[in-house]
């Protein structure tokens, strides 16, 4: 996809999309991460519009965050308690807040829109430069073959079928640049819409290769926030990273 630029992912559009928006598991998103937080600061890399880090912060968790979109964060401004996150806004491979937290983390796939493996490893880095002496990054993506089965390059799959509606999610993917080329599509009798997006997927063991790249381990793998076991059959991860001994 030529000339694409991710803050067009995350413009005002999708910003009133997420503010609404709920996947299901932020709830035990906020219990996992409450947990490893110990009541200290948290600190979010691409917060979007706050759909897990509210739900942190109604626990009593100061949580901060880093984002690249101004839609976004406006979005996350007009929710109540947003106001009371600090945000930095930025590249999550790059800028700092200037403080160090227990706990930083970094979920919904995100980390695959970063469309470089040294940016990917940046992005390691640049937890680790957040992290004080027993903090932990936490990271929760999808695992690729889930997304695009081995020996598929690419798949067009309905997501909604109506009378004066159809959304189509087309992607095509390339296992050497490892990027995964998606548009959705909306058809509607009053004309077409496309939201792009472009996400580099990587394995586990790429992540943990990354971490140790910038320092850290791998502590504990999960199929879900809500602590099944990660195995032959898990579609996701949450992944744990602290300091390497
Ligand atoms: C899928 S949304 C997830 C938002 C939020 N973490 C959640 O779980 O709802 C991805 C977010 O990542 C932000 N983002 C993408 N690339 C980024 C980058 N390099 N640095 C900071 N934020 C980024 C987008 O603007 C968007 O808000």
């Amino acid at each position: 996809m030529s000339a694409f630029d991710p803050v067009s992912s995350f413009g005002p559009e999708t910003a009133a999309h997420y503010v609404g928006f709920v996947r299901g598991d932020e709830e035990a998103a906020a219990a996992f991460l409450a947990q490893l937080a110990r009541g200290g600061p948290a600190l979010e890399f691409a917060i979007g519009t706050g759909r897990i880090a509210l739900v942190l912060a109604a626990q009593g968790i100061q949580v901060d965050g880093i984002e690249l979109s101004a839609a976004m964060i406006e979005g996350l401004r007009a929710r109540p308690g947003g106001d009371r996150i600090g945000v930095t806004v930025g590249d999550m491979s790059r800028v700092t807040t200037g403080e160090r937290y227990g706990l930083v983390y970094l979920v919904f796939n995100t980390l695959f829109n970063l469309l470089t493996a040294e940016d990917q490893i940046r992005c390691f880095e640049n937890a680790a430069r957040h992290l004080n002496a027993d903090g932990h990054f936490v990271v929760e993506t999808a695992l690729p073959h889930a997304w695009i089965a081995p020996g598929r390059a690419d798949y067009v799959h309905a997501e909604a079928v109506d009378l004066d509606t159809v959304v189509l999610d087309v992607a095509r993917y390339d296992p050497v640049t490892q990027l995964l080329e998606e548009n959705h599509l909306r058809l509607t009798t009053k004309g077409i819409t496309m939201t792009p997006i472009v996400c580099r997927l990587i394995t586990p063991g790429e992540m943990d290769l990354m971490a140790r790249i910038a320092g850290l381990r791998l502590v504990e793998r999960f199929a879900n926030w809500q602590r099944a076991p990660f195995d032959l059959h898990s579609q996701a991860h949450v992944s744990v990273y602290g300091w390497a001994l």
